[in-house]
């Protein structure tokens, strides 16, 4: 096993609710590892996908090109590698179709892994593009908010007309996110074709204005403003019919004392903003929230500077 390199990568919370594929939030607590080493081989391949529970993953290919962390591993090794293949193992510590970005979390750990093996290792910068490779299999769409934040940590802006620059904003102190994942999955290709092809300018000047001001908020810790802001007029009205939860963990959650609350990329997870002293206890009553309708849950209080990915010892 020592032959093997182990990174790590974070879950996310795509969207952030105001940034629709363009703003995205590292998460703690949560996430996938990827264990990567040399072989007499020519290409990359994948020796096996384990879930948290140490078995076989029951849904998740071996299949080099069905996998997104092979996909984002052949994508670096192709342009940086050097003689011979890579095995891969990956370990899901995040359940698929959750909306905290494990399709992005594999294919972020595979590239850093990957990258630790190259004769000349990347900045974590350039690993970027290889990483959407993978993300795009999955998602059916390039969009860096899950990757972007997953690599690099903390809270990262990445719209597509910028790319492959992205922009790690300032983050408010006191300030905690909470993540709740109910056990529900949404596809996010299939959620992404259902939403409509065009917005009317009023929605789209309004939700301009809500991500302008929520990025001031937090760059200059005004507390108030985030919770002003924290809103999604566009894409939340066609995508929360299908998280059965929704409007009452939601309700639960702003009378807490929640500053915002929306869903996490394409849910089902919804996730809420709120000071760091009411964080656990709205942890709590969102969970209630989600059991009362039926509906198994779990939780996570993270800070707003999650670390990104990163090689484990
Ligand atoms: N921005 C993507 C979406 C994130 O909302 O479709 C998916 O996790």
């Amino acid at each position: 096993m020592s032959d093997f390199v182990t990174a790590y990568a974070p879950a996310s919370i795509g969207n952030v609710g105001v940034g629709f594929d363009m703003l995205g939030l590292a998460l703690s607590g949560a996430g996938d590892r990827v264990q990567a080493r040399r072989t007499d081989g020519d290409s990359v391949t994948v020796a096996e996908v384990r879930g948290l529970d140490g078995k076989l993953h029951p849904y998740l290919s071996t299949k080099a090109d069905e996998n997104t962390a092979s996909i984002a591993a052949q994508a670096l090794w192709d342009v940086h590698g050097d003689a011979g293949g890579v095995d891969l193992k990956v370990l899901k510590g995040l359940p698929l179709q959750s909306g905290m970005g494990s399709s992005a979390a594999s294919a972020v750990a595979a590239t850093v892994a990957i990258n630790a093996l190259l004769p000349s290792p990347l900045a974590v910068e350039e690993l970027l593009p290889f990483a959407l490779e993978g993300e795009k299999y999955a998602s059916g769409g390039i969009h860096a908010d899950n990757v972007a934040p997953s690599l690099f940590g903390g809270l990262v802006l990445c719209p597509d007309v910028l790319l492959p620059e992205i922009i790690r904003l300032p983050t408010p102190a006191g300030v905690s996110a909470v993540l709740l994942y109910p056990d529900l999955q949404v596809n996010t290709a299939q959620a992404r074709k259902a939403l409509p092809k065009s917005v009317s300018t009023k929605l789209w000047l309004d939700q301009q204005g809500l991500l302008a001001g929520f990025i001031h908020a937090c760059a200059s810790g005004d507390i108030e403003l985030i919770g002003r802001t924290l809103r999604d007029v566009i894409i939340e009205p066609h995508r929360k019919d299908a998280v059965s939860c929704f409007d009452d963990v939601v309700a639960a959650a702003m009378r807490v004392g929640a500053l915002g609350c929306t869903l996490s990329g394409s849910g089902p997870s919804i996730f809420a903003l709120c000071k760091d002293s009411d964080a656990e206890n709205i942890a709590s009553v969102m969970e209630q929230a989600c059991r009362v309708g039926g509906t198994a849950c779990q939780s996570w209080v993270s800070s707003m500077n999650a670390p990104g990915a990163c090689i484990e010892a």
